[in-house]
């Protein structure tokens, strides 16, 4: 088995940015009650011009660009997103028509705010048996596409943007320990009910609203800090590490309260936790991507470091991995 680590970052955030002050002006919120229960201040918003493939091309360029690769290098592309362009074809199909990384084999993942993580996994997979050589890996969301913004226990929640990885075959460090799970039972907490094969879409259901999130936030909070918390130390465990080991820790970001709580579970000080929510709201797939992007551009990562990511999200679904830098 070869060695597999992450060879370049890349982000991209639409321009637009909602403030809480501009939700107080849409439905009945503060900027108080936002910033306290979930610790986010504002969110960027996809222009109309933009959808998914858009924001993932752009962020796959900066990633290409830090990996010092070409599109033509690509063997796999995969895009982890709940809200792609369409139905079919899939987004990885489309960006890489627009990367023009016309050698690589091109595919979605459906894993909601794990699927960056879902994403990592599965091209590890593919370049330690040697299969392919280099891939990229997008993280990448237009959630304001399906937000209710007349829903102010969602719309408040949700931003837009795209992180995107290099994966390629690396002499020392690199991915230590994964583990990713799912439990379907669950399904129900974190939905969009129409637009698929189970509700298609009609005037009944538009009518109804539901080609939007539907959410059922408190009991996902009870599962989001455990899950968290277990996904962490099976991924620590794997590596033969301790929770003092992790230099930083690149969290789903959902919610400010969920992530202090797994911190302090685990015995991490906060200052090993990365943060962008205060920045972009949960932005899915994305935000994993862009912490970590971020992470890497302020320095706070460094050759050597150990970096866990953590996620999880509707289905349910999660998943960890832990790379040396
Ligand atoms: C959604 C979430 C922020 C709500 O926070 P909470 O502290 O659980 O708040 P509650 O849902 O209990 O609501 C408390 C009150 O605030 C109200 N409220 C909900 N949204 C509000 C908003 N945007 N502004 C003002 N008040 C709001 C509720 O109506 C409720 O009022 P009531 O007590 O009069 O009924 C929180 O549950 C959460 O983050 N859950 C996890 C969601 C998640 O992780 N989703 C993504 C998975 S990847």
């Amino acid at each position: 088995m070869k060695k597999v680590g992450i060879i370049g970052v890349g982000e991209y955030l639409p321009k637009k940015i909602l403030t809480n002050a501009d939700l107080e002006k849409m439905v009945d919120t503060s900027d108080e009650w936002i910033t306290t229960r979930t610790g986010i201040k504002e969110r960027r918003i996809a222009s109309s011009q933009e959808a998914t493939s858009d924001l993932a091309t752009n962020a796959a360029k900066e990633a290409l660009k830090d990996a010092r690769l070409k599109p033509q290098d690509l063997d796999l592309i995969i895009i982890a997103t709940i809200t792609p362009d369409m139905q079919f074809p899939s987004t990885a199909c489309l960006v890489q028509a627009n990367l023009g990384a016309k050698n690589a084999v091109c595919f979605d993942i459906s894993a909601a705010c794990a699927g960056f993580v879902y994403a990592i996994i599965v091209a590890q997979q593919f370049i330690a048996r040697g299969t392919y050589k280099n891939a990229l890996v997008v993280g990448t969301e237009v959630l304001s596409s399906i937000t209710d913004w007349e829903d102010r226990s969602t719309c408040v929640l949700f931003g837009d943007g795209a992180g995107a990885a290099v994966l390629s075959e690396v002499k020392s460090g690199g991915i230590l320990s994964t583990y990713f799970g799912s439990d379907g039972s669950m399904a129900n907490l974190l939905m969009m009910p129409a637009g698929g094969s189970r509700n298609p879409t009609t005037h009944k259901t538009i009518d109804k609203r539901l080609h939007y999130i539907k959410m059922e936030g408190n009991e996902i909070f009870k599962s989001a800090v455990k899950i968290m918390v277990d996904t962490a130390q099976i991924a620590l465990k794997q590596a033969g590490l301790k929770c003092s080991d992790v230099d930083l820790v690149i969290p789903h970001q959902a919610n400010v309260r969920i992530i202090m709580a797994m911190a302090k579970r685990l015995g991490l000080p906060s200052d090993r936790v990365f943060l962008n929510i205060e920045k972009y709201g949960n932005m899915s797939s994305a935000s994993t991507a862009t912490a970590l992007c971020e992470a890497v551009k302020v320095g706070r990562i460094k050759k050597g470091d150990i970096i866990l990511l953590d996620a999880f999200g509707a289905g349910l679904v999660w998943g960890a991995c832990l790379i040396k830098w």
